[in-house]
């Protein structure tokens, strides 16, 4: 491993040198976890664990078996340290494991079918370890509670992140709020308005992890001066048994891959960049036109044919080009597996714009139709 965006040395120094700051929102996911009586509490999973910086020992001393999973390496002996003492002196049993717990998903679940698996702030900083795969993972995350539903589960994980104005700031009160609720929506925008956010901020890509029907809350995070994140938390009960087929094996998603030079605080900044915030300050940002499939050069509906066995009713594509000869002056980025054809546009026009701007094209994205 080259570099953890997410965790290891600099993860460590950050929220030992902001437990100050922190103080209020881990008061407040604490305060959450210890009303959820109704979750399991013989086995806990903990996916993500770290050195449990933000995990309160009132929670973590509520399970009699605790196997924490990290890929840091400096985790294990880190939770240990913080916590190893005083979960011994409960008589709870502690099992420190380094290595990627999301490849060994379903081993794992086959083999504590009855523990909670709680993924504790490591959803959405997935996207720091792909920056370039955004729809695959978002593909994986919005399928991960199939692959759960034999447990009960639960995450804290990042939706979106960005610059707030912080002076005179207080952490707003925990609220609850609906899975996917969209950060357009009057409730978001006034809840950002609230912290004082600038835009831009970043899409974590966990907006549709939970399921509809969730129970879940949302919390503001003071990350560090001047950049907060939006946190959301929840939880599921398991929703059948584990069937039969369901041997320990292999055969999660790839490995992560890890890359030494990666934003480490936002994941696709342009969703905020060109609408949140910015939606509410200056109106919509896109005021999309098509053009037909036919009008554009050879190279890009030869893209257009390659990408439409793995398109659906709802996916979309953008398109900008200057002339029909240089490839260095075209553009085609396609939004594929989305479950609303608003979400699909907006997504590809955002992704095209990004890419026509880098590449200097003058031409105006435009989302294609047969
Ligand atoms: C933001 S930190 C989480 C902090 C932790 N929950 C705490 O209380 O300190 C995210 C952690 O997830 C870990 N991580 C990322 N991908 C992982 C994976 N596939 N399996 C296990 N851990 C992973 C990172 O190494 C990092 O330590």
């Amino acid at each position: 491993m080259i570099f953890n965006p997410s965790g290891g040395w600099r993860w460590h120094w950050r929220a030992w040198r902001w437990r100050p700051r922190w103080a209020g929102t881990l008061g407040q996911i604490e305060d959450w976890l210890m009303a959820q009586t109704e979750m399991p509490s013989d086995t806990l999973v903990l996916i993500g664990a770290s050195a449990g910086w933000m995990m309160p020992p009132r929670w973590l001393a509520r399970f009699e078996t605790i196997h924490t999973w990290d890929i840091d390496p400096w985790a294990a002996p880190l939770f240990r340290h913080r916590h190893g003492q005083a979960l011994r002196a409960q008589g709870r049993t502690l099992h420190t494991h380094t290595g990627d717990a999301l490849v060994q998903l379903t081993a794992l679940i086959a083999q504590q079918p009855q523990a909670l698996f709680w993924f504790d702030n490591v959803l959405g900083q997935l996207c720091l370890f792909e920056p370039e795969r955004h729809e695959a993972l978002e593909q994986r995350l919005r399928t991960l509670h199939q692959t759960l539903a034999p447990v009960a589960w639960g995450s804290l994980h990042d939706r979106f992140s960005g610059p707030v104005d912080e002076q005179g700031l207080a952490i707003p009160p925990l609220r609850p709020v609906a899975p996917g609720s969209d950060a357009q929506s009057p409730e978001q925008q006034a809840w950002l308005h609230g912290i004082h956010a600038q835009s831009p901020w970043g899409d974590h890509l966990t907006g549709e992890v939970f399921p509809r029907g969730t129970p879940l809350v949302q919390i503001a995070w003071p990350f560090k001066p001047a950049h907060w994140h939006w946190l959301e938390m929840g939880w599921r009960p398991a929703q059948h048994a584990p069937p039969a087929s369901l041997e320990a094996r292999q055969d999660g998603p790839r490995p992560l891959r890890y890359s030494a030079h990666m934003n480490t605080q936002t994941c696709t900044r342009l969703h905020l960049a060109t609408w949140l915030l910015a939606s509410v300050l200056a109106g919509p940002v896109f005021a999309s036109d098509t053009i037909a499939l036919r009008h554009l050069p050879s190279r890009l509906q030869a893209i257009w044919d390659k990408t439409k066995p793995e398109m659906n009713e709802h996916s979309r594509c953008a398109a900008a080009f200057d002339g029909h000869s240089d490839p260095a002056k075209m553009v085609m980025r396609c939004s594929v597996y989305m479950r609303m054809g608003a979400e699909a546009e907006r997504r590809a026009l955002a992704h095209c714009e990004q890419e026509r701007t880098s590449k200097g094209v003058h031409m105006p994205c435009k989302i294609v139709r047969e």
